[in-house]
């Protein structure tokens, strides 16, 4: 092997892979050639070690708990930054000066509003439909309204796409949230920021001013920040393969939506929380821990565990000092906090979990706060897809940005039925 090569034999064929350096990170064997030069594919269930595409937005180091930002540690960034901004830095891999942030937010300002049509649309769904269902499909027909920003070719209208899902986004999910509970929707107020404007869409009643503790935007801001980006995770990954096809930002992102809402990726700060209920009390925690540990039981500890994160979720730190700052500071007690810093005491010792590498994931706290926030447990991811739609866009503008880029097609090992001859149905 030379050093910017790997040689890969078999018993007839003999192929040298080229390594492809990153600034940061391991270099990645170059495999595009393999089944040119040797007749294989590679096997790599849920993409455990392989890099889909080149990407210059977020490092993460999983060993280290290391987060960047376009090389901004996330931890600067949760301290000194806003949502705003940081979606411009990841938008535009750098941090905007005074006047590009003003243009920046005017315009995101400007585009919060909703077509008339989108409210009939949500109005079509039964009172009782998940938020995160009526945001994916409201966000896929978005699609059917903007049609002068689907020409994924003109780098203008990518960016207008951009700034119309960052800034619809808070309002279609607070739309969605008003009408399960049968509130008229509330229009966006264009003298707030982003954060601010959004909790008065969600909770200002018609009847009366809405007192917003700014505890409560700042926290906010602060966990949008921590759920923007980070890197090639499942639903970034499904926008971006949807995006290779030529799809249109809207669908792109709508399918990220609804890849996020499993309980596996962004549907777990749901699942933590109906999970801390269900243990309901402090002393319950050994037992729950125990089920964990017992596979045949098919539960897992919410919140727990990361492919990446192998020590730390730099994002779980952060919220979890925040956490007991914004219960404070609003003067929220809240006994699930209790479960959940007796669930996180007992698996950082439980062996299982310490040979596993399984820590609290930002998800694990951020329930919490949402709660303390009164926002409704069905609306936590909603929360989650305000955030990454900054990282999304940022993706699917990436790849079209890319020279290189190939629709997504990944193979399979076939373990079905050899070939065969059909059989009339008067001899089965
Ligand atoms: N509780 C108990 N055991 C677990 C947990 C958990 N939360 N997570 C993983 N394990 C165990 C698995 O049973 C497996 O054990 P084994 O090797 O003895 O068979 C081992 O740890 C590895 O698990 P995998 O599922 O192979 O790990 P993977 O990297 O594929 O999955 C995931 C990561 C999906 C996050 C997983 O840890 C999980 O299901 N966690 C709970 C859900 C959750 O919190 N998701 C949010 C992720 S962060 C985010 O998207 C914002």
């Amino acid at each position: 092997m030379s050093s910017n090569t790997v040689s890969l034999n078999d018993a007839e064929h003999s192929a040298q892979l080229p390594l492809v350096e990153g600034t940061l990170g391991p270099a990645c064997i170059d495999i595009a050639e393999l089944y040119k030069d040797t007749g294989h594919f590679t096997y790599d269930p849920g993409f455990a070690a392989t890099a889909a595409c080149k990407s210059a937005i977020t490092y993460i180091d999983g060993d280290k708990g290391v987060l960047l930002y376009r090389g901004y540690p996330i931890e600067q960034l949760a301290e000194k930054s806003s949502f705003l901004e940081v979606a411009y830095l990841l938008l535009e891999g750098e941090l905007p000066g005074a006047a590009q942030f003003g243009a920046f937010e005017d315009q995101v300002t400007h585009h919060t509003m909703m077509h008339e049509a989108v409210k009939n649309f949500l109005h079509g769904f039964h009172y009782d439909a998940h938020p995160m269902a009526m945001l994916c499909a409201s966000i896929a027909s978005l699609s059917a309204f903007y049609h002068d920003t689907n020409d994924n070719g003109d780098p203008a209208q990518r960016k207008l796409a951009a700034i119309r899902l960052i800034a619809k986004m808070p309002t279609l999910a607070a739309a969605a949230y008003r009408y399960s509970i049968g509130w008229p929707i509330r229009y966006p107020r264009n003298n707030l920021e982003y954060v601010t404007r959004f909790l008065h869409m969600l909770f200002e009643v018609p009847s009366e001013p809405l007192n917003l503790n700014p505890v409560a935007a700042k926290a906010l801001d602060l966990l949008f920040i921590l759920h923007a980006d980070h890197e090639q995770n499942a639903s970034t990954s499904t926008v971006r393969m949807v995006g290779s096809t030529g799809a249109n930002p809207y669908a792109s992102v709508a399918a990220g939506i609804a890849a996020l809402w499993g309980p596996a990726h962004g549907g777990a700060n749901e699942a933590v929380l109906k999970m801390l209920a269900e243990i309901g009390d402090a002393k319950n925690v050994d037992k729950a821990v125990a089920r964990a540990k017992d596979k045949d039981s098919g539960f897992r500890l919410m919140g727990f565990g990361h492919r990446v994160y192998k020590n730390f979720d730099p994002r779980a730190k952060i919220i979890r000092e925040m956490t007991h700052k914004v219960l404070g500071e609003l003067g929220v007690s809240d006994p699930l906090l209790d479960v959940a810093l007796k669930l996180e005491e007992a698996a950082l010792k439980d062996d299982y979990f310490i040979s596993h590498k399984l820590y609290p994931n930002v998800d694990f706290y951020s329930g919490i706060i949402y709660k303390a926030l009164k926002i409704p447990t069905s609306m936590f991811t909603v929360m989650f897809a305000i955030a990454r739609t900054a990282g999304w866009i940022a993706h699917w503008i990436e790849q079209h940005e890319t020279r290189d880029a190939r629709i997504g097609r990944p193979r399979q090992v076939y373990t079905g039925a050899v070939q065969r001859d059909y059989v009339g149905m008067e001899k089965r």
